[in-house]
């Protein structure tokens, strides 16, 4: 069977089991979502963000792109960003990275991918700026396993160099921004980070008049 007929058959599978176990489980989420965490994941098929949480349907608003980046200039994860924070209200902000990300690893070595070479030049940043950090590491996969890291610090950190998160942290005190890392090999999340609302932001980035 072609892969993707099978997974219209498992869709029919696994809308009978929701029904069978809470029959108003679709007809109650028809209606509105009020989901408490913004996901910004990495596109990566290995990393789902709901499976590997446990969560529902209705639980997290998802956002993914490659090496899960916030970019500044990137429209479509902004617009996640502010319909989230602004609209439902989420109380948590979730950047998950992984170890062995593709993309890490490819913006570390001097091959051009073409078009993908404007995104990777993000992370590429990333590595200079902790490039003495990273460059002292002895192996090439410690390397990579440590700039997973700092890419996501690096992420948590620009949520919280845009408007959207410094108004809604002066408004309604959240949300909080949390950096994690998804270990492929075993399946495990491990927190690295944490900014709770109102956290100390860098003076270049703070904007004093997000509330007017
Ligand atoms: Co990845």
């Amino acid at each position: 069977m072609e892969s993707y007929k099978k997974l219209l058959l498992n869709n029919k599978v696994w809308a009978a089991n929701m029904v069978e176990k809470d029959p108003a489980f679709f007809s109650r989420l028809a209606k509105t979502q009020r989901p408490e965490i913004l996901w910004i994941g990495c596109s990566d098929s290995r990393v789902p963000a709901s499976e590997i949480t446990g969560t529902l349907p209705g639980e997290i608003f998802v956002h993914r792109n490659i090496a899960n980046m916030v970019v500044n200039t990137d429209l479509n994860l902004l617009s996640v960003l502010q319909y989230a924070v602004e609209v439902l209200k989420v109380r948590h902000v979730i950047v998950c990275g992984h170890y062995g990300c593709g993309g890490v690893q490819a913006a570390m070595t001097n091959q051009s991918l073409g078009l993908i070479n404007k995104w990777l030049r993000n992370i590429k940043d990333v590595y200079r700026f902790h490039r003495e950090e990273v460059d002292a590491l002895p192996t090439l996969q410690e390397k990579f396993d440590r700039m997973v890291e700092l890419n996501v610090q690096e992420q948590v950190h620009d949520l919280s160099k845009t408007s959207i998160v410094q108004r809604a942290w002066k408004q309604r005190g959240a949300p909080f921004l949390h950096g994690w890392v998804y270990r492929l090999s075993d399946g495990l999340i491990h927190p690295l980070i944490e900014l709770e609302a109102g956290s100390e932001i860098d003076p270049i980035y703070r904007y004093d008049n997000v509330d007017e």
